[in-house]
């Protein structure tokens, strides 16, 4: 078997690094790079029959951050501990032009063996469904099933949502499933407390995958202008949130027991991290904000990456998948040790 290779439900990939949407899934050359990039699996940018979702779009901002909450330029060379801060809204296409654009990348994913991925945000359930059908219909291998968006509360009613009831998702993912024969992986938001219970939810309702965390709502301060950053709250991202999806990973894989696979998101920002989410128990990675930022080669060197961190370690991608997470304690299996605390305060403490 392929070192890289990995399963998600029905289907295989050949490596566990997903090119996740955001912007640069929009234009056919985002897709066609990413593909050539080697990504095991690419998302479109996500659609629904949502005008003002569509609208959103056009009045989306981003901003690139320093450590210091100061604006950086955007591009590949911001240091690595840059965090964005963004609104978005979702794919411009009506959703033929849409579906034509899908079915015409597929077919070059394919020939590059690579899954292109169709991504549906709810916004209505019927409409949602006849356009999964539609997908099915086109011969689609796979829907992403957005339920978990982080701008409900912020967007226009019933634009996106953001569901954080366990028995709204296994009721949405229940409908989902019952119509389609094709895989669902469905995407669950981080604005919860209990995300494993969501992935629960999902799974027992049939999605082969979850997808696990959507981002977490930001709003920052500007001290110059006294007024919120881009003049709104926002999706807040970057690699600091790796922890937070590894947790949730490892929650997820106790909970779920093997009932459905787990695709980690959120602070993903290149193969090590591929590798950690995979530790924690996701079968694949998504990157998004990385790939946004810095550009394509960011997927070309997160399977180089893996790869080559495998291949040190004498394992298969697929080893990794949940090391760290079962190897995981509860506070009350550590050891006590011996005033070990003292070395972490200041002087001044003791
Ligand atoms: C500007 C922007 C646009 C996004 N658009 C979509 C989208 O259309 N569909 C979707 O499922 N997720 C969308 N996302 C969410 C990302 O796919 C991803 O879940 C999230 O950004 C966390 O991963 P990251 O840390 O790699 O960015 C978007 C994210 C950003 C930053």
């Amino acid at each position: 078997m392929p070192r890289l290779e990995t399963h998600i439900g029905d289907l295989t990939l050949k490596n566990p690094v997903i090119a996740a949407p955001a912007e640069h899934m929009i234009a056919d050359g985002g897709l066609k790079a990413a593909i050539k990039a080697g990504a095991g699996a690419v998302v479109m940018k996500s659609t629904n029959e949502s005008l003002p979702a569509k609208a959103q779009l056009r009045a989306a901002e981003y901003v690139a951050l320093d450590s210091r909450w100061r604006p950086v330029p955007w591009g590949p060379d911001a240091d690595p501990s840059t965090m964005i801060l963004s609104r978005s809204g979702l794919h411009p296409l009506g959703f033929e032009a849409w579906l034509d654009q899908c079915i015409s990348h597929y077919r070059i994913a394919r020939d590059h063996d690579c899954l292109l991925i169709p991504s549906v945000i709810l916004a209505d359930l019927d409409h949602a469904l006849d356009m999964a059908l539609q997908v099915q219909q086109a011969g689609l291998p796979v829907l992403e099933f957005n339920i978990g968006t982080p701008y409900a509360r912020e967007a226009a009613k019933g634009a996106v949502s953001t569901e954080t009831a366990a028995n709204r998702v296994a009721e949405l993912t229940r409908a989902m499933t019952e119509r389609l024969d094709i895989p669902v992986w469905v995407k669950l938001t981080g604005q919860s407390s209990d995300v494993p219970q969501l992935a629960r939810a999902a799974a027992d309702a049939g999605g082969q995958a979850a997808i696990v965390a959507g981002r977490l709502l930001g709003m920052l301060p500007d001290l110059d202008t006294q007024e919120p950053m881009l003049g709104t709250s926002g999706g807040f991202g970057g690699f600091w949130n790796l922890p937070l999806t590894c947790h949730w990973l490892a929650l997820c894989r106790a909970t779920l027991n093997g009932k459905a696979d787990l695709i980690g998101i959120n602070g993903v920002t290149g193969g090590h991290d591929v590798a950690r989410a995979m530790l924690a128990g996701a079968s694949a990675a998504g990157l998004a904000s990385a790939v946004m930022l810095r550009g394509f080669d960011v997927i070309r060197e997160s399977v180089e990456t893996l790869d080559t961190y495998c291949k040190d370690k004498g394992m298969a991608a697929n080893d990794l998948i949940g090391r760290a997470a079962d190897a995981r304690k509860a506070f009350a299996d550590m050891p006590e040790l011996d005033d070990h605390w003292k070395q972490f305060v200041p002087r001044e403490s003791l």
